[in-house]
């Protein structure tokens, strides 16, 4: 478990953000250092032309080493719905194969597919919501030799039921299928290694769980599919890049998935902000801030529980995300009284999601608890 990092945030002591789902907040380090880099473009002479691979190389690495593979298999994107586009075009399908996805998945993982399904007479194969919460077995069977692509999260956006990526990526090779993640809402939150799942595509945007700013994210391309198709083709992609004096045409891209990458992705802002982030998990350790978010949100599952509330238990659930459910209706004034308390969570429809992370306390939880002490009573 991890002490409290509150510290290293700009969160007052009256707010209660639990809502990391929906957007962290940026850690003072990662702002101070997004903001020198913006700094840097008021000094255009200074940035010489290798500071446009330098944050890149260091965000690859940074990136890699948080999923467990080689720099050389990252791209950088602006966001999910980028990345999830790129493994679309790439992947194979045809009529007769379908590509599974999960009931409610979240719509930058389901737009595209539904788009390559209609375009190449696939079928689009939904997973039902499982009564049971169980997501990998619902997964596992749903699996058949007619499915080309299974295009899924590490967890379910709303509800945090989790997947199995271990087992399911096995099974997806045993029947030939290939594997696109998003793993917007778990990256940085729930250990994930490359070398374990092997997906063929797997996309993270930086703004939740990476602690990142907003339209930066990483994309994992498997060597297998690295001399494919990138959306954009520009400069920067090419073999012959970093020589400024010679950027005439050439046929050849530069190594690995970097031909994948963003048009302007050296963003000078944005990516020292992201790596500064993604620096700081890494010495935390993803699965010691599983642990810490965890406990919040097993503490705060009992709490509710005695207040007519429940949720999944884990492994079924993410440790790191809580939806609480109950069978009468949520008044309507909840999400008021929250606002007007400083308590931020997400309320949706019967739930309400809490997604803690290493800046809460305990007495953030102690004030939603309070909260929904007083709906219940
Ligand atoms: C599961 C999931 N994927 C992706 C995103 C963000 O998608 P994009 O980067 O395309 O805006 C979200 C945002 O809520 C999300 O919950």
């Amino acid at each position: 478990m991890l002490p409290c990092q509150r510290h290293l945030f700009d969160i007052p002591d009256d707010v209660a953000y639990l809502n990391c789902a929906y957007m962290s907040p940026l850690m003072k380090p990662a702002l101070e250092a997004g903001v020198a880099g913006l700094a840097r473009k008021a000094h255009p002479w200074e940035l010489t032309s290798d500071k446009f691979f330098t944050g890149s190389d260091e965000f690859r690495a940074t990136a890699a080493q948080l999923i467990d593979c080689s720099a050389d298999c990252i791209a950088i994107v602006p966001s999910a719905s980028y990345g999830i586009a790129t493994a679309a075009r790439n992947l194979p399908v045809k009529k007769g194969q379908s590509i599974l996805v999960l009931a409610e998945q979240f719509p930058s993982n389901y737009y595209p597919w539904q788009r390559r399904a209609e375009e190449t007479g696939a079928t689009l194969k939904v997973v039902a919501w499982p009564e049971n919460h169980d997501w990998t077995a619902a997964v596992l069977n749903s699996l058949t030799a007619d499915v080309a692509i299974a295009a899924l999260p590490h967890v379910q956006w709303t509800s945090g039921g989790r997947l199995d990526l271990v087992r399911i990526g096995a099974a997806c090779r045993k029947v030939g299928a290939a594997l696109a993640l998003d793993l917007t809402q778990s990256l940085g939150a729930l250990p994930f290694s490359v070398r374990d799942v092997q997906p063929d595509f797997a996309v993270a945007a930086s703004y939740k769980w990476l602690l990142g700013p907003y339209s930066v994210g990483l994309l994992y391309i498997a060597p297998k599919w690295q001399n494919g198709t990138p959306l954009e083709e520009n400069w920067i992609q090419r073999a012959n890049a970093r020589d400024f004096a010679n950027l005439m045409y050439t046929e050849d891209y530069d190594a690995g998935a970097r031909r994948f990458d963003m048009g302007e992705r050296s963003n000078f802002a944005l990516l020292p902000a992201a790596v500064r982030a993604m620096k700081q998990l890494l010495e935390w350790n993803v699965a010691q801030i599983s642990e810490t978010a965890g406990a919040l949100n097993r503490h705060l599952a009992e709490a509710a529980a005695d207040l007519g509330f429940s949720a999944p238990a884990e492994p079924l659930r993410a440790p790191h995300y809580l939806s609480l459910r109950r069978k009468a209706a949520i008044p309507k004034e909840l999400p008021e009284m929250l606002a007007r308390e400083k308590v931020f969570v997400s309320v949706r429809g019967s739930s309400i999601r809490v997604t803690p992370h290493v800046y809460n306390t305990v007495e953030d939880g102690e004030r939603l608890i309070a909260c929904l002490r007083r709906i219940a009573t």
